[in-house]
Protein backbone atom coordinates (compact mmCIF):
# COMPACT_ATOMS: atom_id res chain seq x y z
CA UNK A 1 0.00 0.00 0.00
CA UNK A 2 1.40 3.47 -0.62
CA UNK A 3 1.69 6.24 1.88
CA UNK A 4 0.61 9.86 1.75
CA UNK A 5 1.77 12.76 2.98
CA UNK A 6 0.28 12.09 6.65
CA UNK A 7 1.16 8.61 6.83
CA UNK A 8 1.49 7.68 10.31
CA UNK A 9 5.22 6.25 11.59
CA UNK A 10 6.44 3.76 14.16
CA UNK A 11 9.71 1.85 14.07
CA UNK A 12 11.86 -0.36 15.80
CA UNK A 13 14.93 0.22 17.21
CA UNK A 14 18.21 -2.23 17.47
CA UNK A 15 21.64 -3.14 17.20
CA UNK A 16 21.48 -5.34 15.15
CA UNK A 17 18.07 -5.02 13.82
CA UNK A 18 18.06 -7.23 10.61
CA UNK A 19 17.37 -10.41 12.83
CA UNK A 20 13.36 -8.22 13.90
CA UNK A 21 10.06 -9.83 13.20
CA UNK A 22 8.69 -6.78 13.81
CA UNK A 23 8.07 -5.26 10.54
CA UNK A 24 6.99 -8.33 9.32
CA UNK A 25 4.66 -8.33 11.83
CA UNK A 26 3.33 -4.81 12.37
CA UNK A 27 3.05 -4.49 8.55
CA UNK A 28 0.80 -7.58 8.46
CA UNK A 29 -1.44 -5.67 10.52
CA UNK A 30 -1.04 -2.10 8.88
CA UNK A 31 -1.78 -3.50 5.88
CA UNK A 32 -4.69 -5.99 6.71
CA UNK A 33 -6.56 -2.66 8.80
CA UNK A 34 -5.71 -0.80 5.66
CA UNK A 35 -3.50 2.10 7.37
CA UNK A 36 -2.14 4.64 6.13
CA UNK A 37 1.12 4.33 7.88
CA UNK A 38 4.11 2.40 8.15
CA UNK A 39 6.78 0.58 10.41
CA UNK A 40 10.66 0.68 9.55
CA UNK A 41 13.90 -0.94 11.13
CA UNK A 42 16.50 1.63 12.58
CA UNK A 43 19.67 0.27 13.30
CA UNK A 44 21.26 2.65 16.13
CA UNK A 45 24.51 2.07 17.62
CA UNK A 46 24.85 2.06 21.23
CA UNK A 47 26.50 5.38 21.58
CA UNK A 48 23.67 7.43 19.64
CA UNK A 49 20.74 5.56 21.19
CA UNK A 50 19.87 8.19 23.66
CA UNK A 51 19.78 10.60 20.90
CA UNK A 52 17.97 8.90 18.53
CA UNK A 53 14.88 8.18 21.07
CA UNK A 54 14.78 11.91 22.15
CA UNK A 55 14.55 12.62 18.27
CA UNK A 56 11.59 10.38 17.38
CA UNK A 57 9.06 13.39 18.58
CA UNK A 58 10.93 15.82 16.50
CA UNK A 59 11.03 13.71 13.87
CA UNK A 60 7.31 12.94 14.05
CA UNK A 61 7.43 9.42 15.01
CA UNK A 62 4.15 7.75 17.00
CA UNK A 63 6.47 5.82 18.91
CA UNK A 64 8.82 2.82 18.51
CA UNK A 65 9.59 -0.66 19.73
CA UNK A 66 13.34 -0.90 21.22
CA UNK A 67 15.11 -4.36 21.15
CA UNK A 68 18.18 -5.68 22.27
CA UNK A 69 21.23 -3.85 23.21
CA UNK A 70 19.03 -0.85 23.98
CA UNK A 71 16.19 -1.89 26.42
CA UNK A 72 17.47 -0.47 29.14
CA UNK A 73 18.34 3.10 27.82
CA UNK A 74 14.89 3.34 26.28
CA UNK A 75 13.71 3.51 29.80
CA UNK A 76 16.27 6.12 31.04
CA UNK A 77 15.60 8.29 28.08
CA UNK A 78 11.83 8.48 28.42
CA UNK A 79 10.40 11.08 30.03
CA UNK A 80 7.71 8.68 31.83
CA UNK A 81 7.18 5.15 32.80
CA UNK A 82 4.88 2.73 33.15
CA UNK A 83 4.66 0.75 37.24
CA UNK A 84 5.85 -2.69 34.60
CA UNK A 85 8.51 -0.89 32.83
CA UNK A 86 9.88 0.54 35.93
CA UNK A 87 9.94 -2.71 37.93
CA UNK A 88 11.45 -4.58 34.59
CA UNK A 89 14.28 -1.65 34.74
CA UNK A 90 13.90 -2.01 30.41
CA UNK A 91 11.41 -0.81 27.98
CA UNK A 92 10.26 -2.37 24.70
CA UNK A 93 7.63 0.05 24.19
CA UNK A 94 8.00 3.52 23.27
CA UNK A 95 5.11 6.19 22.58
CA UNK A 96 5.02 9.79 21.24
CA UNK A 97 2.26 11.37 23.24
CA UNK A 98 0.48 14.41 21.85
CA UNK A 99 2.40 16.55 24.07
CA UNK A 100 5.68 15.66 22.33
CA UNK A 101 6.85 13.86 25.65
CA UNK A 102 7.69 10.24 25.35
CA UNK A 103 6.28 7.14 27.27
CA UNK A 104 8.15 4.17 28.14
CA UNK A 105 6.64 0.77 28.62
CA UNK A 106 7.04 -2.92 28.46
CA UNK A 107 4.73 -5.30 27.55
CA UNK A 108 7.33 -8.36 27.45
CA UNK A 109 5.17 -9.81 30.32
CA UNK A 110 1.95 -9.03 28.79
CA UNK A 111 2.78 -10.79 25.97
CA UNK A 112 3.57 -13.92 28.13
CA UNK A 113 0.39 -13.67 29.59
CA UNK A 114 -1.84 -13.04 26.48
CA UNK A 115 -0.50 -15.76 24.52
CA UNK A 116 -1.03 -18.45 27.73
CA UNK A 117 -4.30 -17.67 28.30
CA UNK A 118 -5.36 -17.71 24.52
CA UNK A 119 -3.35 -21.11 24.20
CA UNK A 120 -4.54 -22.13 27.80
CA UNK A 121 -7.81 -20.83 28.43
CA UNK A 122 -8.38 -23.25 31.29
CA UNK A 123 -5.16 -22.42 33.35
CA UNK A 124 -6.13 -19.79 35.81
CA UNK A 125 -3.39 -17.75 38.02
CA UNK A 126 -4.87 -19.23 41.62
CA UNK A 127 -4.67 -22.95 39.95
CA UNK A 128 -1.20 -23.12 42.14
CA UNK A 129 2.89 -22.14 42.23
CA UNK A 130 4.28 -21.95 38.94
CA UNK A 131 7.92 -23.50 38.12
CA UNK A 132 10.03 -20.74 35.97
CA UNK A 133 13.55 -21.96 34.47
CA UNK A 134 16.24 -19.57 34.01
CA UNK A 135 16.71 -16.00 35.38
CA UNK A 136 17.17 -13.39 32.14
CA UNK A 137 15.85 -10.88 31.30
CA UNK A 138 12.95 -12.76 30.14
CA UNK A 139 12.56 -14.86 33.24
CA UNK A 140 11.76 -11.34 34.73
CA UNK A 141 9.29 -10.11 32.69
CA UNK A 142 7.56 -13.63 32.86
CA UNK A 143 7.72 -13.43 37.10
CA UNK A 144 6.70 -9.98 36.87
CA UNK A 145 3.72 -10.58 34.69
CA UNK A 146 2.60 -14.06 36.45
CA UNK A 147 2.69 -12.44 40.06
CA UNK A 148 0.37 -9.43 38.92
CA UNK A 149 -1.88 -12.22 37.83
CA UNK A 150 -2.34 -13.68 41.21
CA UNK A 151 -0.03 -16.41 40.94
CA UNK A 152 0.55 -17.34 44.65
CA UNK A 153 4.27 -18.31 44.85
CA UNK A 154 7.21 -18.78 42.32
CA UNK A 155 9.57 -21.36 42.14
CA UNK A 156 12.89 -20.44 40.42
CA UNK A 157 15.38 -22.58 39.30
CA UNK A 158 18.48 -21.35 37.01
CA UNK A 159 22.12 -23.26 36.67
CA UNK A 160 23.36 -20.30 38.14
CA UNK A 161 22.14 -20.08 41.57
CA UNK A 162 22.73 -16.75 42.92
CA UNK A 163 21.50 -15.40 39.69
CA UNK A 164 18.33 -16.55 40.55
CA UNK A 165 18.77 -15.57 44.35
CA UNK A 166 19.57 -11.79 42.79
CA UNK A 167 16.12 -11.54 40.93
CA UNK A 168 14.49 -13.05 43.20
CA UNK A 169 15.16 -10.60 46.26
CA UNK A 170 15.08 -8.02 43.65
CA UNK A 171 11.38 -8.87 42.64
CA UNK A 172 10.46 -9.75 46.13
CA UNK A 173 10.18 -5.31 46.62
CA UNK A 174 7.39 -5.59 44.42
CA UNK A 175 5.67 -8.94 45.59
CA UNK A 176 6.04 -8.74 48.97
CA UNK A 177 3.11 -11.25 50.03
CA UNK A 178 3.54 -13.93 47.18
CA UNK A 179 6.70 -16.06 47.33
CA UNK A 180 9.58 -16.11 45.12
CA UNK A 181 11.47 -19.51 46.30
CA UNK A 182 15.07 -20.42 44.73
CA UNK A 183 15.42 -24.02 43.82
CA UNK A 184 18.60 -26.10 43.36
CA UNK A 185 19.29 -26.47 39.88
CA UNK A 186 20.16 -30.23 40.54
CA UNK A 187 16.83 -30.76 41.83
CA UNK A 188 14.18 -29.29 39.20
CA UNK A 189 12.75 -32.42 38.69
CA UNK A 190 11.55 -33.20 42.01
CA UNK A 191 10.50 -29.41 42.29
CA UNK A 192 7.86 -29.59 39.44
CA UNK A 193 5.51 -31.74 42.19
CA UNK A 194 2.77 -29.79 43.24
CA UNK A 195 2.95 -26.56 40.06
CA UNK A 196 0.23 -25.96 38.02
CA UNK A 197 2.45 -24.35 35.29
CA UNK A 198 6.15 -24.93 33.68
CA UNK A 199 7.73 -21.89 32.13
CA UNK A 200 11.07 -22.60 30.31
CA UNK A 201 12.86 -19.23 29.98
CA UNK A 202 16.33 -20.92 29.19
CA UNK A 203 18.00 -20.64 26.14
CA UNK A 204 17.81 -24.66 25.85
CA UNK A 205 15.63 -26.49 23.08
CA UNK A 206 16.31 -23.41 20.79
CA UNK A 207 17.63 -24.20 17.36
CA UNK A 208 21.20 -25.32 17.75
CA UNK A 209 21.02 -25.57 21.14
CA UNK A 210 20.82 -29.08 23.29
CA UNK A 211 17.60 -29.72 24.65
CA UNK A 212 16.64 -28.83 27.75
CA UNK A 213 17.65 -31.95 30.35
CA UNK A 214 14.28 -32.54 32.39
CA UNK A 215 12.11 -35.72 32.79
CA UNK A 216 8.62 -33.93 33.68
CA UNK A 217 7.42 -37.44 35.60
CA UNK A 218 6.88 -35.67 38.78
CA UNK A 219 4.83 -32.75 36.96
CA UNK A 220 0.94 -33.18 37.75
CA UNK A 221 -0.74 -33.55 34.61
CA UNK A 222 -2.88 -30.80 34.87
CA UNK A 223 -0.21 -28.82 34.70
CA UNK A 224 0.75 -26.28 31.69
CA UNK A 225 3.75 -26.27 30.10
CA UNK A 226 5.30 -23.15 27.99
CA UNK A 227 8.43 -22.45 26.39
CA UNK A 228 9.08 -18.46 25.43
CA UNK A 229 12.22 -20.16 22.70
CA UNK A 230 9.84 -20.40 19.08
CA UNK A 231 12.79 -22.05 16.82
CA UNK A 232 11.44 -24.68 16.80
CA UNK A 233 7.91 -24.22 17.74
CA UNK A 234 7.86 -27.52 19.07
CA UNK A 235 10.97 -28.03 21.04
CA UNK A 236 11.71 -30.47 22.98
CA UNK A 237 10.48 -29.74 26.36
CA UNK A 238 6.76 -29.12 24.15
CA UNK A 239 7.32 -32.37 22.80
CA UNK A 240 7.90 -34.40 25.90
CA UNK A 241 4.88 -32.56 27.92
CA UNK A 242 2.63 -32.88 24.76
CA UNK A 243 3.15 -36.76 24.61
CA UNK A 244 2.64 -36.81 28.50
CA UNK A 245 -0.90 -35.10 27.62
CA UNK A 246 -0.21 -31.88 29.04
CA UNK A 247 -1.84 -28.35 27.60
CA UNK A 248 1.39 -26.75 25.85
CA UNK A 249 1.56 -23.01 25.08
CA UNK A 250 4.69 -22.39 22.33
CA UNK A 251 6.12 -19.33 22.42
CA UNK A 252 5.36 -17.49 19.38
CA UNK A 253 2.71 -16.07 20.51
CA UNK A 254 4.26 -14.14 22.83
CA UNK A 255 5.77 -12.07 20.59
CA UNK A 256 2.43 -11.04 18.85
CA UNK A 257 0.85 -10.28 21.81
CA UNK A 258 3.27 -8.13 23.34
CA UNK A 259 3.30 -6.16 19.58
CA UNK A 260 -0.50 -5.33 20.27
CA UNK A 261 0.00 -2.11 22.88
CA UNK A 262 2.27 -0.83 20.52
CA UNK A 263 0.32 -0.66 17.87
CA UNK A 264 -3.25 0.39 19.44
CA UNK A 265 -0.90 3.37 20.59
CA UNK A 266 0.23 4.16 17.63
CA UNK A 267 -1.99 3.61 14.83
CA UNK A 268 -4.89 3.93 16.69
CA UNK A 269 -6.28 1.10 15.49
CA UNK A 270 -6.36 -2.89 17.79
CA UNK A 271 -4.95 -5.99 15.84
CA UNK A 272 -5.95 -9.25 16.32
CA UNK A 273 -3.13 -12.34 16.46
CA UNK A 274 -4.90 -15.23 15.16
CA UNK A 275 -4.29 -18.48 13.08
CA UNK A 276 -3.77 -16.07 9.69
CA UNK A 277 -1.38 -13.89 11.82
CA UNK A 278 0.63 -16.81 13.24
CA UNK A 279 0.67 -18.42 9.62
CA UNK A 280 1.88 -15.64 8.61
CA UNK A 281 4.80 -15.01 11.10
CA UNK A 282 5.97 -18.88 10.78
CA UNK A 283 6.89 -17.89 7.12
CA UNK A 284 10.35 -16.09 8.51
CA UNK A 285 10.57 -17.51 11.81
CA UNK A 286 14.09 -18.91 11.36
CA UNK A 287 15.43 -17.60 8.75
P1 LIG B 1 17.39 -13.53 28.42
O1 LIG B 1 17.70 -12.17 28.98
O2 LIG B 1 16.86 -13.50 27.03
O3 LIG B 1 16.50 -14.33 29.34
P2 LIG B 1 20.00 -14.56 29.19
O4 LIG B 1 20.18 -13.47 30.18
O5 LIG B 1 21.13 -14.89 28.30
O6 LIG B 1 18.78 -14.29 28.22
O7 LIG B 1 19.53 -15.85 29.97
C1 LIG B 1 19.57 -17.11 29.42
C2 LIG B 1 19.10 -18.13 30.43
O8 LIG B 1 19.36 -19.44 29.91
C3 LIG B 1 19.84 -18.04 31.75
O9 LIG B 1 18.95 -18.34 32.79
C4 LIG B 1 20.91 -19.12 31.60
O10 LIG B 1 21.39 -19.64 32.82
P3 LIG B 1 22.67 -18.97 33.55
O11 LIG B 1 22.16 -17.79 34.29
O12 LIG B 1 23.18 -20.05 34.43
O13 LIG B 1 23.64 -18.60 32.45
C5 LIG B 1 20.13 -20.17 30.85
N1 LIG B 1 21.03 -21.13 30.20
C6 LIG B 1 21.86 -20.89 29.16
N2 LIG B 1 22.53 -22.02 28.85
C7 LIG B 1 22.12 -22.98 29.72
C8 LIG B 1 22.45 -24.37 29.93
N3 LIG B 1 23.35 -25.00 29.16
N4 LIG B 1 21.82 -25.03 30.91
C9 LIG B 1 20.93 -24.40 31.70
N5 LIG B 1 20.57 -23.11 31.56
C10 LIG B 1 21.15 -22.41 30.58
Amino acid sequence: MSLSGKAKVAAVIGWPVSHSLSPRLHGFWLERAGIDGTYIPLAVAPEHIHDAIRALPKLGLRGANVTVPHKEAALQAADQATDRARRMGAANTLVVNADGSITADNTDGYGFLENLRSGAPDWTPAAGPAVVLGAGGAARGVICALLEAGVPAIRLLNRTRARAEALAADLARHFPAQPIEVGEWEQRETLLAGSALLVNTTTQGMHGQPALELSLSALPLSAVVTDIVYVPLLTPLLEQAKQRGHVIVDGLGMLLHQARPGFTAWFGSEPIVDEALRSHMLGFVGR
